[in-house]
C-alpha cells in the first residue's frame, strides 16, 4: 500500500510528535524532514555542495537539536539549490511502499502534493515557544524571539514558503495536549484510510 500522510507547521507545533504517533498506530515509516535542513546547516561550509553531499551518518550528529542549529537550518533552508538537493530523497520517502508520514514545512504543498492526508499543525507563538523552551531550557523570552525569527523567515521565503496546503486538515493545538492532538490526527487519517475501503 502507498499512504503518504504529510503533516507541515511551523515550529514547536507538535509536528514531530503527532508524526511519530501516526506512524507507530499504522505501522508507517516516520521521516522528520527537519532534520535533513538541520543536518545541513550543522555541516558548514558551502550550504549547496552539503545538501548533495548529505549521507545518513550526517543525520545521526548529536547537535542537531539546539536552538542554533534551528536557526542555521532555516538559514540554508531558503536556498533553492539546498532545497532541490532533498527532493528526490524526500519523494521516494513518501511513495515507499508501506506508507509514510513526512513532517516539515512544505510536505502538502511542494514534496508531496498528492498526499492522502495532509495535517498543518499549529499553535500560538507563545505556546509553541514555551514547548520548546521546555525541552532546551536557558531564557523563555530569547526561546520565543528565535521562533518568531524563524516562522518568519520559513513563511517569507520565496522557494517553498511554509503555509497549509488548500486541502489540509488544520490541527490548532493552542489548548490542546499531546494526547488529544494525536487522537485528532490519527482520526483523521483513520477516516481517510476508510474511505479509500
Ligand atoms: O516537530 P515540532 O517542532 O513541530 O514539535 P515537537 O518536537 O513534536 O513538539 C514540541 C514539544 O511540544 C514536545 O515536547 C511535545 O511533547 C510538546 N507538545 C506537543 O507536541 N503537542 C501538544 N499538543 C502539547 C505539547
Ligand atoms: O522542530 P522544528 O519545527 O523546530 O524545526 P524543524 O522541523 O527541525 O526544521 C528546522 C528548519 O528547517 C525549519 O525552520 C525550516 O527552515 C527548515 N525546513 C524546511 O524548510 N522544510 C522542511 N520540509 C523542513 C524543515
Amino acid at each position: 500500500m502507498i499512504f503518504t500522510v504529510a503533516i507541515d507547521g511551523p515550529a514547536a507545533a507538535g509536528k514531530g510528535t503527532i508524526g511519530r504517533a501516526v506512524a507507530a498506530r499504522f505501522g508507517f515509516a516516520h521521516l522528520d524532514t527537519g532534520l535533513l535542513y538541520r543536518a545541513v546547516g550543522a555541516k558548514g561550509g558551502d550550504p549547496v555542495a552539503a545538501a548533495e553531499g548529505l549521507v545518513p551518518a550526517d543525520l545521526e550528529r548529536g547537535d542537531l537539536r539546539s536552538l542554533e542549529a534551528g536557526q542555521a537550518a532555516s538559514k540554508v533552508a531558503a536556498i533553492p539549490q539546498v532545497r532541490a538537493a532533498l527532493v528526490e530523497f524526500q519523494r521516494r520517502f513518501a511513495r515507499a511502499e508501506g506508507g509514510a508520514v513526512l513532517d516539515g514545512r512544505d510536505i502538502g504543498t511542494v514534496i508531496c502534493p498528492e498526499a492522502e492526508v495532509k495535517l498543518y499543525v499549529t499553535a500560538s507563538a507563545e505556546v509553541r515557544a514555551h514547548r520548546r523552551w521546555l525541552e532546551v531550557g536557558g531564557d523563555e523570552a530569547r526561546v520565543l524571539a528565535e521562533v518568531r525569527e524563524r516562522d518568519a523567515r520559513d513563511m517569507g521565503r520565496a522557494d517553498a514558503p511554509l503555509r497549509a496546503a488548500e486541502d489540509a486538515v488544520v490541527l490548532d493545538t493552542s489548548a490542546m495536549g499531546v494526547e488529544e492532538a494525536v487522537a485528532r490526527a490519527i482520526a483523521v487519517v483513520a477516516a481517510r484510510m476508510e474511505g479509500r475501503g
